[in-house]
């Protein structure tokens, strides 16, 4: 599919770059130099060690921040905050949910544009899409850390975006649930035939869940590796981590991201 300026991608990143200048006149230079493309439909995950600028370049491509370098085009028009039919689904949930409205009011906030009758049936079907629907009245702070991020998901989803940006959605939460939540992400993007890119530092998430796998350095962060993961889906997390095309898939990441962030003396899990 083309859009009207004939390119094929649903977003476009050439040279990308953001550095922070402090009070002190200091800087820090976080994104380095970013160029990729993704399209329609595609799941990228973007891996990289800890502090090396995934959020600084999530924001710059949700529109949130002015890269101080480079190009960035959304379905073929530049980035000048944040586009329509992106959504976001933040790092720290309990920042991102509102505690005095109830779940649904919380999914129903991204649709104000909408008659309320549209707002409550797209909330409705949002929140029985991540299976919340028994929680709807609650307010998000009687809900576990699993489930408030849940409900984030029914939020960005509700808007029926064409592009989910998500921030290491799933850090904050044990094991067993993060499991769920990979597995809850997969079938969604898939069946709202959603493009999403996730960023994580979990080596296993990103090549369970992704088409594409970007491996960051350290600061300022460039690209290192563009790797295609051609695992058949879709993934049953058991069975595909057993595979050996996983375990190498696996082995090539890690010697990246590991390499990388022991010359930086930071560490990465
Ligand atoms: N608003 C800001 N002002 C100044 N410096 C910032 C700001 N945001 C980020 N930085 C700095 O930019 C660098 C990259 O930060 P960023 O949060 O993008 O990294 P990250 O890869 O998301 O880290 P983490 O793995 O901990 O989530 C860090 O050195 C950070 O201190
Ligand atoms: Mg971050």
């Amino acid at each position: 599919m083309t859009d009207a300026t004939g390119s094929r991608d649903l977003l476009a990143v050439s040279g990308l770059g953001k550095s922070f200048t402090h009070r002190s006149g200091t800087s820090t230079p976080a994104v380095g130099d970013i160029s990729f493309t993704m399209a329609d439909g595609e799941f990228i995950a973007v891996v990289g060690p800890s502090g090396c600028g995934k959020t600084t370049l999530l924001r710059c491509l949700a529109g949130l921040l002015a890269p101080d370098r480079g190009t960035l085009h959304y379905a073929g028009k530049p980035v000048d905050g944040v586009p329509e039919g992106l959504s976001v689904v933040f790092q720290e949930y309990n920042r991102s949910l509102l505690p005095w409205l109830t779940v649904r009011q919380n999914v129903e906030f991204g649709l104000s544009a909408l008659p309320k009758s549209e707002r409550a049936a797209r909330a409705t079907a949002a929140l029985e899409r991540v299976r919340l629907a028994d929680v709807m009245q609650h307010a998000p702070w009687q809900l576990s850390g699993g489930m408030q991020q849940r409900v984030a998901v029914a939020r960005a989803i509700a808007t029926r975006p064409r592009l989910l940006l998500m921030d290491e959605p799933f850090a904050s939460v044990d094991a067993q649930t993060r499991i769920a939540l990979e597995a809850m992400t997969a079938s969604i993007s898939a069946e709202l035939g959603l493009a999403t890119l996730l960023i994580t530092h979990d080596i296993d998430e990103a090549i369970f869940l992704a088409d594409r796998v970007l491996v960051l350095s350290a600061r300022p962060s460039e690209i290192v590796a563009d790797i295609t993961v051609e695992l058949p889906r879709p993934r049953e997390e058991v069975e595909v981590k057993a595979t050996a095309a996983y375990q190498r898939y696996r082995r090539q990441v890690h010697g990246l991201i590991v390499g990388d962030a022991v010359d930086a003396g930071t560490a990465v899990r």
